[in-house]
């Protein structure tokens, strides 16, 4: 993945807990890299072993770090970073949720070698949407647990957000229920 993901991971545990932690999870996986650049391109497998690492060095679930690790994503990567990008997605979170299948084509404008996931949004009802989540990728699900809660922490909509099922055949496949909360 492009080096802004690693970046991104680095961003997260150096706010929250310090330069020593991160160099401690580097240390940990291995990784000779010290520093990412946001639009090269690096293995996938680097950024799976800086979430174990990190899962291991700061005693959390790989699934937690992955949730805050999306959060981030959309609240500090995303919203700082990108802010016209996100504004653009929507001006509030069902917008943002209809607009999400067409929001990695502009990205690909900035990072052209972007393998990016697939999102598809069916509307059961005004405020029950089911969101399908494609990915070459494996076992990301919790990263998209937070990446959503992120986007409505951005809009200050309450939600829940439920798995419904996990498929794993040639492609990922994930179907979340979100359910909009007044
Ligand atoms: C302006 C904000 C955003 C930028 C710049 C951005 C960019 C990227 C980049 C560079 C990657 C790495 C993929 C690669 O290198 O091949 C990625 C992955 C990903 N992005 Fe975004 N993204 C943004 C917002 C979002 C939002 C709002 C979502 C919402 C759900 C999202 C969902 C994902 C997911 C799930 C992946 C993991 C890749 C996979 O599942 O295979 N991104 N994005």
């Amino acid at each position: 993945m492009y080096g802004i993901v690693n970046q991104a991971i680095q961003g997260l545990v150096v706010e929250n807990y310090g330069q020593d932690q991160w160099n401690e999870i580097l240390k940990r996986s291995g990784i000779q890299e010290t520093h990412f650049i946001s639009n090269e391109s690096y293995e996938d497998e680097i950024t799976f072993e800086l979430v174990a690492a990190a899962s291991e060095v700061l005693k959390l679930k790989s699934e937690d770090v992955l949730e805050a690790f999306g959060k981030y994503w959309v609240l500090n990567t995303g919203y700082q970073k990108y802010g016209d990008l996100m504004k653009a997605g929507g001006n509030d979170f069902s917008e943002f949720m209809r607009n999400l299948p067409n929001f990695h084509g502009r990205i690909m404008l900035i990072y052209p070698k972007l393998c990016p996931p697939e999102f598809l949004i069916e509307n059961l009802e005004e405020k029950k949407i089911i969101l399908h989540y494609y990915s070459a990728r494996s076992g990301l699900t919790h990263f998209v647990f937070g990446l959503i809660h992120g986007i409505a922490e951005m809009f200050k909509q309450k939600i829940e957000m439920q798995l419904v099922s996990s498929e794993n055949t040639t492609t990922w496949h994930d179907t979340f229920l979100i359910e909009i909360i007044d």
